[in-house]
């Protein structure tokens, strides 16, 4: 009896020493244990985390973070955006698709000073990101639209902050409502793609302040994405990743950033410096970045509390997503209901830029006379990794004939053989076009008198692309070829002779020079890059089906060298010269512009402009009531009644601006400061909107005591139709200055040039 009971107490204690061992060995990531988790990483685990690695992922995923089996830390996925999820469509092995929806670009979007329809694109497109299982869209793209020659311009929103900054919150918000996460990139000033890994962007901290960081303020603090991406470039001597100032002072202890900073694609010297700097992965990841940390830490020369703060983030990241929760995907999102979305997003955002004597709407039965190679290869999106690979992307001839009217057959047949000549050529050179130089054929002036006789109308579709790796370039690009502005003319003038009617759409990447052609045509719209479904909303524009309510986020001008920032913009660079030493704008780019950046620069100094910032038309007109505005401490709150008093119903945008008391700081003469949508007002029908605008955003920058400042004095406010149409004003005191002080931690190095 007694051997038999010590045999069963040694069973039991071998039992419990095993299930202790057992739980030491098996401690598995959890909510609410991620300091234990940390005690019980060895140092290699740790650095493993803080580095991706490229391996086993979703087919055409950018990049992950490693997984640790033994602590039950998933791998997490991390896949392109901003436009829809950009994964491989094929996988081998299965007859499956794994199309995506390619949603309306970033700068036709911003044009639907829409934060609800933002939000209900972004909580469609968030649903892909979760149904084909990854964790994170690397996405909204929200870098300042500072040059219209900026190759990425489509991923981002406008020349403004606070409407970029609105625009990427609602982005972000619809996204993570589904569970999954956005990555806003690229932190900051990224805003050319030419020498886009080195360039250092030298801007003063006010400009930085107001505009190249502010729109990501708004971002993170309304937000509250689960990541941030740093950019390649570097911002007065450092680069991003590594500038402790903008990642650690600015982005986590002044904005409140709980997430992860992740780099941009690629490996740069100074694996440390960042991960000091407080960017806590580095993606795509190599092994040398671990071999880095690893030989600092043993140096000491970064402590086990930096390497620490930094795995704790990326821990806190882990658990909020699907991977980590198990979540079974179901390959099968709903791509036709997505693909309605997208098509409800382009129409509420494009823009009718001129409708000379009520054009457009047309009756929708017209026999057309549909020209551009555009027609056909339509631009749903751009190019790099900002791309979609969707199913199929309609085009304009599709579009049109759904919508009712009767194509040009012989010129739209014309059309389509280019098209297929030009594909079959570039399939034999083995390279794809320069789709931005697609040859535009000619159509003869003869042929055009006789397409003048045999339709209604003519329609020009004007197009232009450009993506990652490379900005665009004034001549044939901003500006038109010659064959396109031939081709124009002979259209205007045929037509018009004829009594018929012209109108022209741009489906561009970024602004065009629309002030040497625009009187050559009767309308012209604009909806940019409006993806998948966009042709289909072009067309329900044309025919009355939808009423455009879409108004510019940035301004048209009249020349390119209008633009200040086109002094020191790197459109003249050559390729081919190679990289001798340092050149201006190629090396560094001085901001010099400072803060005039977009309308802030043209309606401050009254220079004419093609359209202006905010600026779109309706099938319908609106009327603006005596606003009310009340101010306090705080701040004020506007409201003012919208009436339509048109024929049709429609939507008006209403921005606020409002214009600083003289003194002190110089200001640019009217600011963006809030905006509202109405509903869909029938004719007759008012809606009242208020707006509220706090003390702190109506802020400037001064940078002699680096502190937010709103003075005392009297205020303008002003409700416009555009930034150059104010339709009402009022006015209010503040009794008192207020001050907001931060850390002086962005002023440029002084380099010796
Ligand atoms: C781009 C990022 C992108 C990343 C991953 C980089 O080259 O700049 O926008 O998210 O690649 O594909």
């Amino acid at each position: 009896m007694k051997k038999q009971g010590l045999i069963l107490m040694l069973c039991l204690m071998c039992a419990l020493f095993a299930t202790k061992g057992m739980a030491q060995n098996t401690i598995v990531l959890r909510e609410d244990n991620i300091d234990d988790i940390i005690k019980a990483m060895t140092v290699e685990e740790k650095v493993g985390l803080l580095v991706g690695s490229q391996e086993a992922m979703m087919p055409g995923a950018a990049g992950n973070t490693r997984p640790i089996e033994r602590l039950g830390i998933p791998m997490t996925i991390l896949c392109d955006g901003p436009a829809g999820l950009n994964i491989e469509p094929t996988r081998e092995g299965t007859d499956q698709t794994f199309y995506c929806t390619g949603f309306p670009t970033g700068t036709l979007t911003a044009c639907s000073w829409d934060i609800a329809l933002m939000e209900y694109m972004t909580s469609a497109m968030g649903n892909e990101v979760l149904e084909y299982g990854a964790d994170v869209i690397l996405a909204p793209g929200i870098n300042l639209h500072r040059n219209p020659l900026c190759g990425r311009n489509f991923e981002y929103f406008s020349e403004d902050p606070l409407l970029s900054g609105k625009m990427a919150a609602a982005f972000v918000s619809g996204i993570q409502s589904n569970g999954v996460g956005t990555s806003i990139k690229h932190y900051a000033a990224n805003s050319q793609e030419i020498n886009r890994r080195e360039n250092d962007a030298r801007i003063s901290d006010r400009a930085l302040r107001e505009l190249y960081l502010k729109n990501f303020e708004i971002a993170v603090k309304e937000g509250k994405p689960w990541t941030v991406m740093s950019s390649y470039n570097k911002v007065n001597g450092d680069y991003t990743q590594q500038h402790h100032g903008m990642l650690t002072t600015v982005l986590r202890d002044e904005w409140g950033f709980d997430g992860i900073v992740m780099t941009d694609w690629g490996v740069k010297e100074g694996t440390v410096k960042a991960a000091k700097a407080g960017n806590d992965l580095m993606e795509p990841g190599r092994p040398v970045e671990m071999e880095r940390l690893l030989a600092a830490i043993n140096k000491g020369e970064i402590s086990m509390e930096e390497i620490d703060r930094n795995v704790r983030n990326i821990l806190k990241y882990i658990v909020k997503t699907p991977n980590f929760k198990h979540y079974k995907h179901s390959d099968k999102p709903d791509l036709k209901a997505h693909a309605t979305v997208a098509r409800k997003a382009a129409e509420e955002s494009i823009v009718l830029l001129k409708n000379g004597n009520n054009t457009l709407p047309m009756k929708g039965n017209e026999k057309v006379a549909l020209y551009g190679i555009t027609s056909v290869d339509f631009f749903g999106i751009g190019t790099g990794s900002g791309e979609v690979n969707t199913a199929h992307v309609a085009n304009m001839q599709e579009a049109m004939t759904t919508a009712g009217f009767t194509l040009d057959k012989d010129l739209a047949e014309y059309y389509r053989s280019c098209y297929a000549t030009q594909t079959a050529t570039e399939k034999m050179n083995g390279s794809a076009i320069d789709k931005r130089h697609r040859a535009e054929p000619t159509v003869s002036i003869k042929a055009i008198e006789r397409q003048a006789q045999a339709n209604d109308m003519a329609v020009f579709v004007l197009g232009r692309t450009a993506g990652e790796g490379a900005d665009r370039v004034v001549k044939d690009d901003f500006e038109l070829t010659a064959i396109e502005r031939e081709l124009l003319q002979n259209i205007s003038m045929c037509y018009h002779k004829a009594g018929k009617k012209v109108v022209i759409i741009i489906n561009a990447v970024g602004v065009v020079e629309t002030a040497s052609w625009k009187n050559m045509v009767d309308a012209i719209l604009l909806p940019w890059t409006p993806g998948q479904e966009g042709a289909y909303a072009v067309a329900d524009i044309l025919t009355g089906k939808v009423n455009p309510s879409g108004k510019l986020a940035e301004t048209f001008p009249i020349n390119y060298m209008d633009i200040p920032s086109s002094r020191n913009f790197p459109y003249t660079w050559d390729m081919t010269e190679g990289r001798k030493g340092e050149r201006k704008n190629v090396d560094f780019t001085d901001y010099e512009e400072d803060i005039w950046v977009g309308y802030r620069y043209f309606q401050t100094n009254n220079v004419e402009v093609s359209f202006p910032f905010g600026y779109g038309l309706s099938y319908t007109t609106f009327s603006y009531s005596k606003p009310s505005v009340k101010a306090g401490k705080e701040g004020f709150t506007a409201t003012i009644t919208v009436t339509n008093t048109g024929k049709v119903a429609g939507r008006e945008v209403v921005e606020l601006y409002v214009a600083a008391p003289a003194g002190g700081l110089e200001k640019p003469a009217r600011e963006l400061k809030a905006f509202a949508k109405t509903k869909m007002l029938a004719p007759g029908q008012s809606e009242t909107v208020t707006m509220k605008v706090s003390a702190y955003e109506m802020a400037s920058f001064n940078e002699e005591h680096s502190a937010w400042e709103t003075a005392a004095g009297t205020y303008q406010v002003m409700f416009g139709a555009s930034v150059a149409d104010i339709l009402a004003t009022a006015s209010f005191n503040f009794k008192k200055a207020q001050t907001w002080p931060v850390h002086d931690v962005l002023r440029p190095v002084k380099e010796a040039e």
